[in-house]
């Protein structure tokens, strides 16, 4: 009997040693939730509060709601590493830069030619509704005086490869990638990019036409944007490029030329991504 009397006196320290451990850890971990300085930054993941951390110990200049965005940006990773899948796909806003990827077969759906009186007869294929929105911009600059045509659109995973390659003939990888994306990271896979030119000059030199003057301040209202541009290679890793027009839709395009951002931070700063 007394033995009885000894293991219930055991049992009821154990189960009450149990429960006062259980709750201890539930309010440490509401204590560490609570004292998530990032969690207050409306564009705050949860996947990335390791990162955050990390990249906040490494730079303590910056304030808590830049080393959150900078983080949801990938700029934490380097180019290259850690790639992931391109979000958004079949959409206008789909993602693919040094950070995500699309895969070989990626082809995207609606994809249609461009007509030859926007390419000065180069055969262009495209997505259909930004082909349709790059002939409006096409004629409405034409009304103006100016020639805008495409030089290429979409470009297949093969084509891309092919190309990268042979950019490698003469140059070091280090600078290709600077300015040629490897296979499957090139916006041209998603039919929804344009090099544009005037003709008259090779595309390279579009930044230096009046074409390019009334492009930067007209091209969002057609839902384009210059996606490659001097201050943002930090983020894009690629140079300058004013003949590089990507086609996001009018309502992103204006908020992304309005706030002068990139569309990096557009998807992935997002309160509602
Ligand atoms: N020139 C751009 C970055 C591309 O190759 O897609
Ligand atoms: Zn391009």
């Amino acid at each position: 009997m007394k033995n009885i009397f000894k293991l219930l006196f055991i049992i009821f320290i154990f189960t009450c040693a149990l429960y006062l451990l259980g709750d201890k850890t539930v309010s440490n971990k509401n204590e560490k939730t609570e004292n998530n300085i990032f969690k207050s930054i409306p564009t705050y993941k949860e996947e990335n509060n390791e990162r955050y951390i990390k990249f906040n110990n490494k730079n303590k200049d910056l304030t808590i709601d830049e080393v959150v965005k900078s983080v949801n940006i990938n700029l934490d990773i380097n180019f290259y590493e850690n790639i992931e899948e391109s979000p958004n796909k079949n959409t206008n806003l789909i993602l693919v830069n040094k950070h995500y990827a699309l895969d070989k077969d990626y082809i995207p759906n609606d994809l249609v030619q461009v007509d030859y009186k926007y390419t000065s007869g180069i055969t262009v294929y495209a997505n259909k509704e930004a082909k349709e929105k790059f002939e409006e911009l096409s004629t409405d600059a034409s009304a103006v005086g100016l020639n805008i045509k495409a030089i290429s659109a979409y470009r297949s995973y093969e084509y891309q490869k092919k190309l990268y390659e042979e950019y490698l003939l003469n140059d070091p990888k280090e600078i290709v990638d600077t300015y040629s994306a490897r296979a499957g990271h090139s916006e041209h896979q998603t039919g929804l990019a344009f090099d544009v030119y005037n003709v008259s000059s090779p595309y390279t030199s579009f930044g230096e036409t009046k074409e390019y003057e009334w492009v930067k301040i007209n091209a969002h209202k057609y839902g384009f944007i210059i996606r490659y541009t001097s201050s943002n290679q930090h983020i894009t890793g690629y140079k300058n490029e004013p003949w590089h027009l990507r086609y996001v839709g009018v309502d992103a395009a204006k908020h992304i030329y309005e706030n002068d951002i990139t569309l990096e931070e557009y998807v992935l700063n997002n309160k509602n991504s």
